[in-house]
């Protein structure tokens, strides 16, 4: 038997902008994880793959080839080698909530490949990982820019510039950061979708909100570097004006936003796809009850709190 686990994941700074070559920073939560556990089935059963969370029960003979998970369970297998299907019953559990930017897709995905080559005793490699991830991405959400699944699959935080190799990053300084559910599910193919529309309709506006994100995200980096927590907060706030020029915050993320700044936060954004999903907050150690109490009263339906580059794993 084996089991494997994969993270989610928060995009501190630069969603969106990432879709066209500008860079993004994400880090991976290890409070939430998904994961996968092979067991012997009867011989010539075949493979067959369950997740209870998302109401998933097929048989990988038959699997629609528009099935993510089905699909990376045939390219892992291909990859390994494995011609002919194996007698295996895998079991996939997620404690990441599905369609709200924290990437349960990519950590099933994840976890999933992993404990594939475990089964068949083998380690995968990081980027290995995945790419085999990103192939099934493209299910989930149209054209990915790839920064869910590599930072996934690294399990450490990342500077993402799409197709440019992967850089591993930690903050001189650990981030507090307050993690607030809006309970409402985006899926992230539907804004990147509606995003790429309103780009190609005015090309000129949306190309200097990017370079303006994209700038932003490299000013992130650098307050990062220096420890420099209420710099990186205003660019949070910055971030977020940016991307409701995009059109893809909402009510509810702005009214989350508004309450963690309020109650004491260095600054506030929404992470992910956005319309729904989560909103981050980067807070001081001492402002966390405060800020989580407030993102509670807000109307968050769970919140948490996660230390990125204090975190190891
Ligand atoms: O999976 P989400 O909702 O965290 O969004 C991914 C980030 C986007 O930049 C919106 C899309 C992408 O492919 O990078």
């Amino acid at each position: 038997m084996a089991t494997a686990t994969a993270p989610g994941k928060i995009i501190l700074v630069g969603e969106h902008a990432v879709v066209y070559g500008r860079p993004a920073i994400a880090a991976p939560v290890w409070q939430r994880v998904a994961t996968a556990t092979i067991e012997p089935a009867a011989p010539g059963d075949g493979c067959s793959l369950h997740a209870r969370d998302v109401e998933l029960d097929i048989h990988l003979r038959t699997a629609r080839d528009d099935e993510p998970l089905a699909v990376v369970t045939r390219l892992a297998l291909a990859q390994l080698g494995i011609e002919q299907e194996p007698d295996w019953r895998i079991k996939l559990h997620s404690e990441i909530p599905i369609a709200s930017g924290l990437g349960s897709g990519a950590a099933l995905s994840t976890a999933l490949v992993r404990a594939i080559f475990r089964q068949l005793g083998r380690e995968a490699e990081p980027a290995q990982v995945s790419s085999l991830v990103y192939e099934s991405e493209r299910f989930y959400h149209g054209a990915p820019s790839g920064i869910d699944n590599t930072v996934v699959a690294y399990g450490q935080p990342i500077w993402f510039v799409k197709g440019r190799e992967i850089e591993p990053f930690t903050p001189s300084v650990p981030l507090t950061i307050a993690i607030a559910d809006s309970g409402v599910r985006s899926p992230t193919k539907a804004t990147v979708g509606d995003v790429r529309r309103a780009w190609q309709r005015e090309p000129a506006r949306y190309e200097s909100i990017f370079d303006a994100i994209g700038e932003l995200v490299c000013a992130a980096r650098r307050a990062m570097e220096v420890g420099d927590l209420p710099a990186l907060g205003q660019l949070f706030d910055a971030n977020q004006t940016l991307l409701e020029s995009l059109d893809v915050s909402s009510e509810t993320l702005h009214r989350l936003v508004a309450a963690a700044r309020r109650a004491g936060a260095l600054g506030a954004k929404l992470s992910g796809g956005g319309r729904g999903g989560n909103v981050i907050a980067l807070v001081e150690e001492d402002a966390v009850d405060a800020v989580s109490g407030a993102l509670y009263t807000s109307g968050a339906q769970q919140v948490i709190v996660t230390r990125i580059g204090a975190e190891a794993r």
